[in-house]
């Protein structure tokens, strides 16, 4: 039966998926001892860090930790997000343009004594030469909704959450791929939408 609400947002598009029978491997018991250990070790290495190496990395590899991070679970399965990747020297430096001049307002005038003095430690401020420097910079966007081939809406559930766990994802690819002498620079990117 169609499910459609005034704002043609359209709900039953899709058609019936057989079942496909699941038999994920199981690892003995002192094998799950010994990667859980691994893993934490690896993941208690990454920082946060706000200079950048330019030391460049195979593409592929980029490209195979953004797959990875597509693999996250989504509300309904919508998989409501995009990743871009930029390396291209003059469009980093308009996107660290534009960030920075966000920035500049979000402690100018937006954050307030608070914030400003709870991030007084970490001695940020919104000057971010990183994003000229990376070799890479990975643009995440959440998707609200997508478009259906009939032009109606498809409402992507829970896409906010849905885009961190996929971003969480990146984060452990990226350091179980790359190394913990990576530097993340991603995270300011995504706190302004
Ligand atoms: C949602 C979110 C927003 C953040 N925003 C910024 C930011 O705007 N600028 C920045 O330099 N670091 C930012 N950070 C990084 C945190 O300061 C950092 O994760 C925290 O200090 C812990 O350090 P660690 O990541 O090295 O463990 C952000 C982290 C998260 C999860």
């Amino acid at each position: 039966m169609k499910e459609e609400d005034g704002d043609g947002v359209d709900s039953s598009e899709e058609e019936d998926h057989p079942h496909v029978p699941y038999s994920p491997t199981r690892y003995p018991e002192d094998t799950m001892l010994e990667k859980s250990r691994e893993f934490y070790t690896l993941m208690n290495q990454r920082r946060t860090v706000r200079f950048i190496s330019p030391e460049s990395v195979p593409r592929e590899v980029i490209d195979n930790v953004i797959r990875a991070a597509g693999t996250a679970p989504s509300g309904a399965h919508t998989e409501p997000w995009t990743f871009v990747v930029v390396s291209d020297p003059m469009i980093k430096h308009q996107i660290r343009q534009i960030v920075e001049k966000e920035e500049e307002v979000n402690y100018r005038q937006r954050m307030g004594d608070k914030w400003i003095n709870d991030l007084a430690k970490f001695r940020t401020n919104w000057i971010k030469e990183y994003l000229d420097v990376a070799p890479y910079l990975i643009l995440i966007f959440k998707q609200t909704h997508g478009i259906l081939p009939n032009n109606k809406k498809r409402i992507h559930y829970y896409n906010e959450i849905s885009v961190s766990i996929a971003c969480g994802i990146l984060l452990a690819a990226l350091q179980l791929h790359i190394g913990p002498d990576l530097l993340l620079s991603f995270l300011s990117l995504m706190s302004h939408r």
